[in-house]
């Protein structure tokens, strides 16, 4: 198993509103990249020199400074590392909006996936089915872990002693991750999946209806959780 690590910090990224940072914390499948992006809290300018005018005028559209920033974040991570993949300027890079709210790469077997919180973007692409998520390490609201947990999985979740603050926003990284890797979003209920997690390899399985559908890969970023959900193409779940 390959570590994987995307630099992202190429030349346009210095400066603005921006600090990129390259990201060596997931362990992924050699076809699976990853760009983190960080935006500094201070800033209010939108660099929306990478976006497309269509995606511009979708920027300015939404009226939540901070929801704003994210989607631009989010589109800039997005095409910086399709750009390196696809060969092509990041303005270039086919994105559509389809249907169900994903975005999806056109003309490729590229699959892409994209999340937003706090200060951070996260994109993914690889050829399969592939979904991330980023969720910051902080309590939420009661009743947050009964909609997330299958019944088969309370269990294990009783029995790890790591912190369950930590517990609780991980097992809701991997099943967003996994339910955009499925492309039915929150459509379809956490609870639906079951996940088996490996704390000290930093990984997971997903299962539905008892068949394992998908692998997962996690790291801590920053006080964030990362969680990559993929369909596994060969024993060893890469
Ligand atoms: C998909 C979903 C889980 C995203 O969760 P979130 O906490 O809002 O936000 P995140 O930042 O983690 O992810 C947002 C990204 O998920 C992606 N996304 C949206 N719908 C998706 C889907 N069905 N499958 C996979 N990815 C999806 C988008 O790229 C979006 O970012 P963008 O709007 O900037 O392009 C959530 O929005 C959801 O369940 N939606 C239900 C499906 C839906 O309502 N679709 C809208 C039809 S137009």
């Amino acid at each position: 198993m390959e570590r994987r690590e995307l630099e992202s910090g190429s030349g346009q990224l210095h400066g603005g509103s921006l600090r990129p940072v390259g990201y060596a914390g997931l362990c992924l499948p050699p076809d699976v990249t990853l760009c983190v992006l960080t935006c500094r809290p201070d800033s209010a300018a939108l660099d929306l020199e990478l976006l497309t005018k269509r995606e511009q005028s979708r920027a300015q559209a939404i009226t939540h400074a901070k929801q704003q920033a994210l989607f631009v974040l989010g589109r800039r991570a997005a095409r910086t590392l399709l750009a390196e993949r696809l060969g092509v300027p990041p303005r270039e890079v086919p994105l559509r909006v389809a249907a169900d709210g994903a975005v999806v790469v056109e003309g490729s077997d590229l699959r892409l996936s994209i999340s937003h919180s706090g200060n951070h973007a996260v994109a993914v692409a690889g050829f399969r089915p592939i979904g991330v998520d980023i969720e910051q390490i902080r309590p939420r609201r009661d009743g947050l872990i009964q909609r997330i947990l299958h019944e088969d999985e309370w269990p294990a979740f009783e029995a790890n002693p790591i912190d369950h603050v930590r517990k609780v926003i991980l097992y809701w990284t991997l099943k967003e991750a996994a339910l955009k890797a499925m492309r039915t979003g929150l459509t379809r209920p956490p609870s639906a999946l079951r996940l088996d997690i490996d704390y000290l390899a930093c990984e997971g399985v997903i299962y539905s209806r008892r068949e394992p559908i998908l692998r997962a890969r996690f790291a801590e970023y920053q006080g964030y959780w990362i969680g990559v959900a993929f369909v596994p193409r060969t024993q060893t779940g890469d």
